[in-house]
């Protein structure tokens, strides 16, 4: 049984093939034709108890690209709001004939809750799960700096070794912070994370990566600034930071943008709020790529569902608990 719970979990050599396959599965994305046949007659279910545009449509869009039968799961109109469980939910639509299940939930451990209790029998992929893990986010995050740092070609086999990654925003409530952080350390990266002090979270000394306090001074030593959403809905509303004294010490603006070397890029898994921890001017920049992360995403999880489920390479990971 194999299944894609955390970032953790993966080797070098799991996520550089992944990488590398995400880099034959985005060829297709440039042919007239974007289908592969490879899970022609597979059924893949799209369990989203979270709200989400990017990674349910990508992953709708790779699991059509590789010709698999999709289902999709809202919590939201089903009868989860009558009460029923996570354990029913997931073996009412295993009972209609599901090969592999992606979910998105807000308790952290839910995805391996699901991998690992035997309510199921399909390979379970973490599209994000609380504040813990959204492995597939950190992959195309890893295949974006890959393919602009590296190059296409010449990225193919390689990691990311001596390259510094700054990551900033609200790390306590991200799942992209942790996912990145262990992933990037993984591939041989340097990171930096830069956050206020009470959105940086307890135990932080342990996670492999420097932190910072002060922005201004790591920007002109980043390869590539990935900036987070300060995550409201996890908030108190009482410890909010207003957004103007957050945006001028926190938030990437032009001048801040001009301290980055001429090769470094701007990276935002989205949902962005523009004003808040990035402006207009630097979001729409020919250095942010977060509308591109959003299309290498659709080849990062194909090549992921492709390995999972289609092809015989070695298994791209097995659930771990050290980390929820
Ligand atoms: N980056 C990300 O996970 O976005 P969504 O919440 O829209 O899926």
């Amino acid at each position: 049984k194999r299944h894609l719970i955390s970032a953790a979990d993966l080797t070098r050599d799991d996520a550089v093939l992944i990488l590398d396959t995400a880099e034959e599965m985005a060829r297709v994305a440039d042919r007239p034709i974007k289908k592969l046949p490879t899970l022609r007659g597979r059924t893949v279910c799209n369990l989203f108890f979270e709200d989400s545009t990017r990674t349910r449509i990508s992953f709708e869009a790779a699991e059509k690209r590789l010709s698999a039968d999709v289902i999709n799961f809202a919590a939201k109109g089903s009868s989860v709001s009558k009460g029923e469980s996570l354990k029913d939910t997931a073996q009412t639509l295993e009972a209609m004939g599901v090969d592999a299940v992606v979910i998105r939930h807000s308790a952290s451990g839910a995805p391996y809750r699901l991998a690992t209790s035997g309510w199921i029998d399909a390979p379970v992929i973490n599209a994000g799960d609380g504040t813990h893990q959204h492995p597939t986010q950190a992959l195309l995050d890893a295949f974006t700096m890959r393919r602009r740092l590296i190059g296409p070609d010449a990225g193919l086999g390689q990691d990311l070794g001596g390259r510094r990654i700054t990551i900033v925003g609200d790390v306590l409530h991200s799942r992209v912070a942790r996912s990145n952080v262990d992933l990037l350390h993984t591939l041989g990266a340097e990171v930096t994370l830069v956050a206020p002090p009470t959105l940086v979270p307890v135990g932080v000394e342990t996670w492999p990566c420097e932190v910072s306090y002060d922005l201004d001074s790591v920007l002109p030593k980043s390869d590539a600034v990935m900036m987070l959403r300060v995550q409201r809905e996890r908030m108190n509303a009482a410890f909010f930071p207003t957004e103007r004294e957050y945006s001028r010490r926190y938030g990437l603006d032009g001048d801040r943008m001009a301290r980055m070397p001429e090769h470094a890029l701007v990276m935002h898994p989205g949902p962005m709020v523009r004003g808040m921890e990035i402006t207009a001017e630097v979001a729409d920049s020919g250095r942010c790529t977060a509308v591109e992360q959003v299309a290498n995403g659709v080849s990062i999880r194909m090549a992921v569902l492709y390995l999972l489920l289609g092809g015989n390479e070695p298994a791209v990971s097995s659930p771990r608990t050290d980390r929820t």
